[in-house]
């Protein structure tokens, strides 16, 4: 698995490939890869002819107080993970590639980032579109993928790649689970063998909610009201929020119809994991 560190070198390569009218796939990541991130590296490698997987740790779209310093971190491991999904490539640029001295520019998003993550993570989404951005300038992919997990910001990744006509087409990708149901994350690593349990109390009561609209609930109130049930009856849970928006534009809905995402933010001692379900829906009469 070839590894690239530097910009230029980038740039060389998938120029190369180009010019031989070969399609590009990206895959941007934090690395400490899981079966989520594969999923989407054995999308682009069935739908380009060859992808690239970024593996940066972006400084930018962490908080004082977030875990940059703790993020996980494991080339090795993630060369084989990249190289059994099929991928071709590893971009690892250190951060200083990446921002220069006196770095000023950046992509800053309104409308989808004001709920959910963005109320709680003021530079979270402006440091996430602005990496992304430049993946897109450096890689200049035919096609990038994003795990609908974090699907505000896949939301909001849509939203400025429409709005700054970026010539790239974004492809979302379904969750993907452990076996008891928790959503798959780098983060999980953090979580105790206890904390681990009580994290199934997420996709559970994400399930409920669910649920409840399957059957024809569709007030959105009374759905959030019984996914903040469930989460409290856990007692090593502390919810950050239960929300259901637009998917389009990430704007409280009162009832459930058209595209929704129902989205949860909770702690698992320090831990804060994210979960959600999307559903498409038209207002029973
Ligand atoms: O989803 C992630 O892992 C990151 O936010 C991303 C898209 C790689 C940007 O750093």
């Amino acid at each position: 698995m070839i590894v690239i560190k530097t910009i230029q070198e980038i740039r060389d390569r998938v120029g190369a490939w180009k010019k031989e009218g070969l399609s590009i796939g990206l895959v941007p990541t934090m690395g400490y890869l899981h079966e989520g991130h594969q999923s989407l590296i054995r999308k682009s490698a069935e739908q380009n002819d060859r992808t690239v997987v970024s593996v940066f740790v972006n400084p930018i779209q962490f908080g004082p107080n977030e875990d940059l310093e703790t993020y996980p971190r494991d080339l090795e491991r993630d060369r084989a993970a990249v190289e059994e999904a099929g991928g071709d490539l590893i971009f690892n640029p250190e951060p200083a590639e990446m921002y220069p001295d006196h770095f000023t520019s950046f992509i800053d998003t309104t409308e989808t980032t004001e709920l959910l993550c963005g109320a709680v993570r003021p530079v979270h989404f402006r440091g996430v579109c602005t990496v992304v951005g430049k993946l897109f300038n450096i890689v200049c992919p035919d096609r990038a993928y994003f795990g609908l997990k974090d699907a505000q910001q896949f939301a909001t990744i849509r939203r400025f790649v429409r709005d700054l006509n970026f010539p790239v087409e974004i492809v979302a990708c379904p969750i993907v689970r452990e076996s008891d149901g928790l959503a798959k994350s780098s983060r999980n690593t953090y979580l105790s063998p206890a904390e681990r349990k009580a994290a199934v109390i997420l996709s559970k009561s994400l399930n409920l909610g669910r649920q409840a609209i399957e059957e024809g609930e569709r007030d959105a109130g009374k759905v959030i009201d019984i996914i903040t049930a469930s989460l409290k009856s856990e007692p090593l849970a502390r919810i950050d929020y239960v929300e259901a928006v637009d998917f389009g534009n990430i704007q409280r809905v009162g009832r459930i119809q058209g595209e929704t995402l129902v989205a949860v933010a909770v702690y698992i001692g320090k831990t804060r994991l994210i979960d959600n379900f999307l559903i498409n829906t038209e207002e029973k009469q």
